[in-house]
């Protein structure tokens, strides 16, 4: 399958699951319950359907006449369903849609239930939409919209997305390979039982099994014509004149007349059927009995038969025990592919950055410490902002047309303002010279709503936060919340000098000013951090939290992993991007999967700036592997991912990539786009 055709079916793969998805699984549970009705009904309403073994049975006209008095206000007699020579109830219903169930053979009465009521009728009532109205086009559109998007679709997708083969899965990639393997082996057994549903909810479909087969359509109904002073023939002579025409019947259902030219209409299931809704049709004249019309089932049209078949598949009465298990398999399958696809989808789009924008007023810029500004963020009218985690940092889109990420460090509590601090750098692109020299208070800027992937453990007992620099902003909100909790935590603060410190005074004053120690760089040897020391006893109640520049926190990072601090107790923030290039990069080449075109990129060029070139724009932000902007999914192909972003969890997966920064271990990588 060419790719772009591939992308599409996905995308409407996707959509499709997602909003028919609710409806499916109803659908499918609810014929999951019924499959086993036949077999579990009898025990189930054992007194209602079973009767003692006899040798003749009672006219119906008795039996009618004996269930009328058990429902006096059902209305008028509309279908009898009845087992002759088997130890069945017969079954009758009136107008109100209540089953009377009598003994044939005592004329007693077993029991009522409603149509629609009970656990099966329940179950038939949700199944077939019956609560709506026109619930069975519902049910049937559904289901066609299924059978055609999500079966086809999906399976289509299956074959085409050449899925890695010999590796464990785990993580986000098990849902996705269940989510697929599921669909396959249900696709067929769903795409089945779709199919002949689809004749019961639309007269189109069924129409078009006989136009296929050049059969005729159904006749409509002969009308009975009334002599005058005759009245309609009896329940009990009905049932006769059907038996002398078909002896050996096993079943009959007898609907009878409503309007007063209406025939009998009369189905019957002989004994050498050979299925359970292998009908002969036989209309008699209301009035006079006379055959208007007599269809053994071998005389009935290929269409007719093949219509036949499609209920007896999709009722799942044909194949036994064998038959229902795979039925009720496929029909259990809906609600696992609708958790996993569902779930593979939030997940998805749970990694999606959020594009929305506020335009904010810097109220005031702060001098800091040396070479550290503080920028006050508000709302022009005053209006609260979004709320923010403790960890959480903003983009901010600078007029020189670049955007870079500043942690919030101002109290989480706090709603109408953001507080951000810039160290100024001799940045390559010039991004904190642009906040430190282009900005003055009053300036109205552009940020996006916070992001966080630094977040507290709100389970953790103790908390560790080192900051280095100017990473200290990201930690000034988290040491804000943990005081505000009452949570146990220290916090060491390493710059290069009181100069250097920046916010020193806001903690010097803070509550949890006894918590923190500070460290000088150019200071006394005997009040620097010393990381081995503080890092020995890795106590496994306790989270570290560490943000500064790349080499600080790696040493931080490394002297905790030696100490034996596990992974899931270490947590980072990259306020700058840690990527790193390297003298062995090399080329390789990357596909769109929408257009199946192949890229080459050079060993000093980034997949975002060959595309770009190509006339093919990703969303960026950082351009640094921070922000999460670009993130990309991989298709096929091994991804050397250079961000910060992605956990190691995320990385190991390998079908996301960060392409501003990210590169290939693999010579190509097909890439969702
Ligand atoms: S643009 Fe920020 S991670 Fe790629």
């Amino acid at each position: 399958m060419s790719p772009p055709f591939r992308h599409h079916v996905l995308q409407f793969h996707r959509w499709a699951g997602l909003i028919l998805g609710v409806v499916l699984v109803l659908i499918a549970v609810t014929g999951a319950g019924m499959v086993f009705r036949p077999q579990l009904d009898p025990v189930i309403n054992r007194d209602q359907f079973t009767i003692a073994a006899c040798h003749a049975s009672l006219s119906l006209d008795t039996l009618i006449s004996n269930a009328r008095a058990a429902n006096p206000s059902g209305g008028a007699l509309t279908y009898i369903r009845l087992y002759p020579d088997t130890n069945a109830a017969t079954r009758i219903r009136f107008s109100d849609d209540q089953w009377v169930n009598m003994n044939p053979c005592s004329g007693a009465l077993l029991g009522q239930d409603d149509r629609y009521g009970g656990l099966f009728g329940t179950l038939a009532l949700l199944h077939s939409f019956h609560f709506a109205k026109n619930g069975h086009v519902i049910a049937g559109t559904v289901t066609l919209a299924f059978a055609i998007m999500l079966i086809l679709g999906g399976f289509v997708v299956w074959w085409s997305g050449k899925p890695r083969s010999g590796r464990n899965l785990s993580g986000r990639t098990f849902p996705q390979h269940l989510h697929k393997t599921t669909a396959l082996y249900a696709s067929l057994i769903l795409l089945t039982s779709a199919l002949t549903g689809l004749p019961q909810a639309f007269k189109w479909y069924r129409h078009s099994i006989y136009l296929l087969t050049g059969s005729p359509l159904p006749a409509p109904m002969s009308p009975s014509v009334a002599p005058a002073g005759v009245r309609r023939l009896s329940a009990e002579a009905v049932w006769q004149h059907a038996r002398s025409l078909m002896p050996q019947a096993r079943q009959a259902q007898i609907h009878f007349a409503e309007k007063p030219d209406d025939s009998v209409d009369i189905r019957l299931i002989g004994s050498d059927a050979p299925h359970a809704q292998a009908f002969s049709y036989l209309e008699l004249d209301s009035y006079t009995g006379k055959v208007l019309r007599f269809t053994p089932y071998a005389k009935n049209s290929l269409g007719e038969k093949i219509y036949l078949w499609t209920l007896s598949i999709h009722y799942g009465w044909v194949g036994g025990l064998f038959g229902q298990l795979l039925l009720l398999a496929g029909a259990l399958s809906v609600p696992v592919l609708a958790y996993t696809g569902i779930g593979s989808f939030l997940r998805r789009k749970s990694k999606q950055p959020a594009n929305k924008k506020l335009l904010l007023r810097l109220r005031k810029k702060t001098v800091e410490a040396e070479g550290i500004c503080s920028f006050e963020l508000v709302d022009p009218a005053g209006k609260k902002l979004p709320p923010f985690n403790p960890g959480s940092h903003i983009d901010v889109y600078l007029r020189t047309g670049l955007v870079r990420q500043y942690s919030l460090c101002n109290d989480p509590r706090e709603r109408r303002r953001y507080l951000i601090g810039v160290l100024r750098t001799q940045d390559s692109r010039g991004g904190s010279q642009a906040m430190h020299d282009d900005l003055e208070e009053g300036s109205v800027l552009e940020i996006g709503i916070p992001r966080n992937h630094f977040p507290l453990v709100s389970a953790a007992k103790r908390s560790l936060l080192i900051a280095g620099g100017i990473g200290v902003t990201p930690i000034l909100s988290m040491a804000e919340q943990l005081a505000s909790r009452g949570a146990d935590f220290s916090m060491h603060y390493c710059s290069r000098s009181l100069l250097h410190t920046a916010f020193l005074n806001r903690i010097k004053s803070a509550i949890y000013a006894q918590r923190v120690t500070f460290h000088f760089s150019e200071g006394a040897l005997s009040q620097r951090l010393n990381l081995q020391t503080l890092l020995s006893d890795p106590d496994p109640a306790t989270h570290l939290y560490v943000c500064g520049p790349v080499g600080f926190m790696d040493a931080v990072i490394d002297t905790a992993k030696k100490n034996g601090w596990s992974n899931e107790r270490l947590h980072r923030e990259y306020f700058a991007g840690g990527i790193s290039n390297s003298d062995r990069d090399v080329e390789f080449d990357v596909k769109l999967a929408s257009t199946g075109r192949v890229y080459r990129i050079a060993k000093d060029k980034s997949i975002v700036a060959t595309l770009s070139e190509a006339g093919i724009s990703i969303p960026t932000s950082c351009e640094r592997g921070v922000c999460g902007t670009c993130l990309t999914r991989v298709l096929n192909g091994e991804p050397d991912h250079r961000d910060s972003y992605l956990s190691e969890e995320d990385r190991m997966k390998n079908d996301l990539l960060l392409p501003c920064c990210s590169r290939a271990n693999s010579a190509m990588l097909v890439l969702d786009l």
